[in-house]
């Protein structure tokens, strides 16, 4: 039987179709899930329009369910040959069902059946992400409130600032996070829209039901227009893209404050032992690799949004094969992510701090703007108060008074812990993602 979709008894060159297969054989494994829910939610649509019968649709629904659980055993494989996950899913239809099998494709195209697939791939990605940024969101306010009372130096240009404290520190993160969830959720909404139905980027003259397979996909809504549909290709990656990108700055700048506080240097915190790797000649090493790993995949999803545009810039409107090789660098950014997410949470629950770094005269001189703020507050301009400070900083006479007063939102003594939480949780839970979760449990029972 001919492999490929589009064979008209010509013949191949192999080399020609390695070189545009690319790595889709091994690519498109992570979208089968998909193009199988797809498929059930398409086929659904054709019976109601009559153009499959009801034993045809549940002949596929059944051959189609049976397809998902060997994907689920980790058994399903594309066959040498067949050129991506659209032509296996068919071909296996076909050789078990003959002409139902070879109905099913009416109607669609491999263009929007990719951008289908692509949707509700990183909509599941998505989902797992955002539970997994709320997870370390809650990890972080809870260190945050654990630790309000105990202080640290601040600094500007690396250098001894203000008083800080670990609240402040652990809480930074957790809203900086809250403020990547919006980034989630724009990329979320964006992502929900069904292409399906677009065909070859233009519609079809069957009479398409495409409100019916939004609704079975769980779609909030469909991209409407079939030349924007396509267009969505690649614009989808792009900004999804820009969502991981920000919640990977959120990381890397967190895993570069803990390697430095790791350092004895500075000994601010203390990475659980388990959590650190050795040396293989300095016998005292606890290197903080875990952090530095995190930093250079985290750096390395900042270009993620850059390389996706390098890919579609200047492209027209239309479907073109440059779209393909954007999953190369797409479909493998989910798991990294999750990665490091999953391991900032693991050990932010498990870091230690240390609660005597001001003991240490070396930080004495943070404390200048506390003396030179109570002595504006007593009625000395500040200015004036400025300076005499400075000049008892330079006499060596300075006493620090290390009890801070600090009142103000967001700051030391009032840190807002529960009106980021609510920041954070109205943004996730205005995501609604059970929704489309249940649509897909719906399909695979139906
Ligand atoms: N593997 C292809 C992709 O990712 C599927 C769509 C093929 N469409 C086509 N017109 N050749 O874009």
């Amino acid at each position: 039987m001919a492999k490929k979709l589009w064979d008209k008894n010509s013949t191949i060159n192999p080399a020609i179709e390695r070189f545009t297969v690319g790595k889709d054989r091994e690519l498109d494994l992570l979208l089968a899930p998909y193009d199988i829910l797809g498929s059930i939610a398409h086929s659904a649509m054709l019976q109601s329009i009559g153009m499959l019968t009801l034993e045809e649709k549940e002949l596929l629904h059944h051959e189609l369910r049976n397809i998902y659980s060997i994907v689920e055993s980790g058994e399903f494989i594309i066959e040498e040959g067949v050129e991506d996950v659209h032509s296996q899913v068919e071909l296996m239809l076909t050789r078990k069902l003959g002409d139902a099998g070879k109905k099913i494709h009416s109607g669609r195209s491999r263009n929007d059946q990719v951008l289908v697939d692509l949707k509700l791939f990183t909509r599941h990605e998505l989902q797992d992400i955002c539970e997994a940024v709320v997870a370390l969101f809650d990890a972080l306010q809870k260190q945050s409130e654990k630790h309000k009372d105990v202080l640290m130096p601040g600094y500007t240009h690396l250098q001894v600032a203000m008083p800080s404290s670990f609240g402040l520190w652990f809480g930074a993160y957790a809203e900086s996070l809250a403020d990547d969830m919006l980034f989630l959720q724009a990329a979320y909404r964006m992502c929900n829209r069904n292409p399906l139905g677009s065909a070859a980027g233009y519609g079809s003259s069957f009479p398409l039901n495409r409100t019916m397979t939004t609704e079975l996909l769980g779609f909030d809504s469909m991209n409407y227009n079939v030349v924007y549909s396509q267009m969505g290709r690649g614009k989808c990656e792009k900004n999804v893209a820009f969502a991981l990108a920000s919640v990977a700055g959120t990381l890397s700048k967190m895993a570069f404050d803990a390697c430095m506080f790791n350092s004895q240097n500075f000994g601010f915190v203390k990475l659980p032992a388990e959590c650190t790797t050795g040396s293989s000649i300095m016998p005292h090493k606890k290197n903080p690799d875990v952090f530095e790993i995190m930093r250079a995949k985290c750096n390395r999803l900042q270009a993620l949004p850059m390389d996706i545009t390098i890919i579609m810039n200047n492209l027209p409107s239309g479907y073109f094969r440059d779209l393909q090789v954007i999953k190369e660098l797409f479909l493998p950014a989910f798991a990294e992510i999750k990665e490091c997410l999953a391991m900032a949470t693991y050990i932010i629950e498990r870091i230690e701090v240390n609660k005597e770094i001001l003991n240490d005269s070396r930080y004495d001189a943070m404390f200048s703007v506390e003396e030179v703020n109570r002595l504006a507050t007593e009625g000395m301009p500040f200015r004036d108060a400025y300076k005499k400070v400075g000049l008892d900083i330079e006499a060596g006479t300075f006493v620090p008074d290390k009890n801070i007063r600090h009142t103000h939102e967001g700051s030391i003594g009032n840190l807002c812990t529960e009106d980021i939480r609510k920041t954070m949780y109205s943004i996730y839970e205005a995501m609604n993602i059970e929704k489309a979760r249940k649509a897909e449990e719906a399909l695979l029972k139906s």
